[in-house]
């Protein structure tokens, strides 16, 4: 239950496959996060299916709402504002989440708050660390790392009238695929299911990484970059040159398409060969995130780094930051797993700050395919 001096933000997260409510009391205090995934219906896909998703959100946002204001049991009049995703993702799902918080905060004529996904996702680590009463030291570098983005930025804060205005500045990201994408192309190429990720890292732990050498990615420019289309074409040609690994393919497609897609039972369909090419794709990665991110850190000289979005549940990536942040004397913060992918505590927590230097929008509010963060 909220206590009557706390502000009581409603969030709503609909940009990509996850229809998502919550309710942040004072940007700190998750009373409730729910969370619609729509994993089972794009899996066939290997993807997220524009279209499918919209109507999903379509049918998910209502139920949500309510399960999200049940579980922190409030009741809409009680809440002091409402943060919807207003960008980036994708048109259709964002409308679908955007239009409905917009028509709610006219309807109870409270507050609305138009919150960037990216800015939620750094603020995903920051609630986190608030509510365990131990305060991120800014600036810091952010990487946001997921299924459609890996993004670099410098977060700072500043205070004004006693509340804190946010502000960021892009250091780098990606030239072609999000690094979360490639775990999932190259999951479908080996039939390890979708998404990728979260079957690929506990299976890694079981092959060695330094079995293959991924030629680090050659990039003019922004030493802040990231490429990650190389490697998964890298794993592509070890594969079509290994007759072996292509071998195991069909019995991992066989046993996906029963439904047979746990760890063990992939695992079990995997020759040590393949298990290397999954570990050497995941240090490879993993390298390439740490690396460029601790670069980052360096040359702006802070001491703090925070890890967010989908691929930050991995558990090599967790180790090997944590590691090298303590060889260089960096703090480096994570979300839970729960918070790591998308949810809309991290929407709602990201418009607290808002909230309190009433940054609210009207009706106009639109949502923003490509909205930038910086
Ligand atoms: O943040 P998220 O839920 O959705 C967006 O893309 O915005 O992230 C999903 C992505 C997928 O690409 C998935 O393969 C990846 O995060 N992922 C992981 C792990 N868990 C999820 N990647 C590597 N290791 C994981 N443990
Ligand atoms: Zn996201």
């Amino acid at each position: 239950m909220a206590s009557s001096k706390e502000n009581l933000i409603l969030g709503i997260e609909s940009s990509c496959d996850e229809t998502a409510a919550a309710v942040v009391a004072d940007g700190r205090r998750i009373l409730s996060s729910i969370v619609a995934s729509q994993v089972e219906i794009h899996r066939k896909y290997g993807g997220v299916v524009p279209e499918l998703a919209s109507r999903e959100h379509l049918r998910g946002i209502v139920p949500v709402v309510r399960e999200a204001l049940e579980q922190a049991g409030v009741k809409l009049p009680d809440l002091d504002a409402i943060a919807v995703t207003r960008g980036p993702g994708l048109i259709g799902s964002l409308l679908v989440g955007m239009t409905y918080g917009k028509v709610l905060a006219m309807a109870l004529d409270k507050p609305l708050i138009g919150v960037n996904h990216l800015e939620g996702h750094v603020h995903a680590v920051l609630l986190e660390s608030r509510a365990a009463g131990r305060d991120v030291a800014l600036p810091a570098v952010c990487l946001i790392v997921s299924g459609g983005h890996t993004i670099l930025y410098h977060v700072k804060s500043e205070g004004v009238n006693g509340a804190a205005r946010f502000s960021y500045r892009r250091l780098g990201g990606t030239r072609d695929d999000a690094a979360g994408e490639a775990y999932d192309k190259v999951a479908r190429m080996l039939a390890l299911g979708y998404p990728g990720g979260p079957i690929m890292d506990p299976l890694a732990a079981h092959g060695n990484a330094k079995a293959v050498k991924f030629a680090e990615p050659k990039m003019k420019g922004n030493p802040f970059d990231f490429s990650f289309s190389g490697i998964k074409t890298a794993v592509l040609y070890q594969l079509k040159r290994s007759p072996a690994l292509q071998s195991e393919i069909p019995a991992r497609q066989q046993s996906l398409t029963k439904g047979e897609r746990s760890v063990d039972a992939l695992k079990a369909l995997c020759s040590a060969a393949t298990l290397d090419l999954i570990a050497s794709f995941q240090r490879s990665v993993v390298d390439n995130l740490v690396n460029r991110t601790l670069e980052a850190a360096a040359q702006e000289n802070v001491r703090t780094v925070l890890v967010s979005g989908g691929v930050a549940a991995n558990g090599e990536l967790r180790r090997t930051f944590e590691e090298a942040g303590k060889r260089r004397g960096l703090e480096v913060h994570f979300p839970s797993r729960a918070l790591s992918t998308d949810n809309a505590a991290m929407i709602a927590a990201a418009g607290y700050p808002r909230f309190l230097l009433r940054e609210f929008e009207d009706s106009m509010l639109n949502a923003e395919a490509n909205l930038p963060l910086a």
